[in-house]
């Protein structure tokens, strides 16, 4: 629920994902994360408010930036067990289906989003699609890296192997796992027996990788700019960029940051 410039962080993976024709949104969560699904809910008194001010424009915004109704399920992750346990506990929602993963706090910024692109890779080749993106190489022992063969055009390319938070000196590329995913639902099945892996956690990398002897991975170098909000630089980045971006606050902010800059 951390904000960049003026919403919560989930709300953009959110949006990226309505972009992309995304019709039902499953959040896994954990205790004390209830103000997500409220913010999810129908803001009555604040659109009732915008409706009887005649804000017609700023009304109509809100409401395409929540999922439809019946369209949002929550479901909790009772300990912190891995992002590969996170995603498991979303299996009996999900079902037999492909599905759209986004770790929120990738803020992935561009003139189109993410997952749009990615879909139409998936229409191309099927299988499981993973958006990758190039870091300084003495950064990737923060992440999963992925390593290539065969380039399929378009910005995509086989993965032959992957590895979670690598050595540095083992990493296979400098290519990361930026936080958007379209797997397969096969992939319940490998997280039901996953092993803890880097950091004690069930990594959703090593289900994977097992899941590779079976089906194919793709890769694909999106465009845009990522913001690790994890991370206080990125967030404070994400927060300049996207402000930087919005052509209400532009012209306000450009000042105050070239000031602040000069000092
Ligand atoms: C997770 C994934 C990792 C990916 C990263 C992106 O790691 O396991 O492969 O590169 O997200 O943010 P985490 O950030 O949960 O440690």
């Amino acid at each position: 629920m951390l904000t960049v410039v003026d919403k919560p962080v989930i709300q953009y993976a959110v949006e990226e994902a309505i972009e992309a024709g995304i019709e039902h949104f499953v959040f896994v969560t954990g205790r004390g994360k209830g103000a997500i699904e409220d913010h999810f809910d129908l803001a009555y008194e604040l659109e009732a408010t915008l409706k009887a001010r005649g804000k017609s424009a700023e009304f109509e915004m809100l409401k395409a930036s929540r999922p439809m109704a019946g369209a949002a399920s929550f479901v909790r992750q009772q300990e912190p067990l891995g992002l590969g346990h996170a995603v498991w506990c979303a299996r009996d929602i999900v079902g037999d289906e492909p599905f759209a993963l986004a770790l929120p706090d990738m803020l992935i910024h561009g003139r189109r989003g993410c997952f749009a692109q990615m879909i139409d890779v998936y229409s191309r080749h099927g299988g499981n699609i993973i958006a990758v993106e190039e870091v300084p190489h003495e950064h990737v022992n923060r992440y999963g890296v992925v390593a290539l063969a065969d380039d399929m055009g378009h910005e995509t390319f086989r993965i032959t192997g992957m590895v979670e938070k690598p050595k540095v000196e083992d990493a296979p590329s400098d290519l990361i796992i930026s936080g958007r995913y379209i797997l397969q639902p096969e992939i319940f099945a490998k997280l039901a027996t996953q092993k803890p892996g880097a950091g004690g956690e069930i990594q959703l990398t090593d289900a994977m990788i097992a899941l590779m002897d079976e089906q194919d991975f793709f890769s694909y170098r999106f465009e845009g700019t990522t913001y690790d909000c994890g991370d206080k630089v990125g967030y404070l980045a994400a927060n300049v960029a996207l402000a930087l971006d919005r052509p209400d606050i532009e012209p306000k902010f450009r000042p105050v940051l070239d000031k602040l800059v000069k000092k």
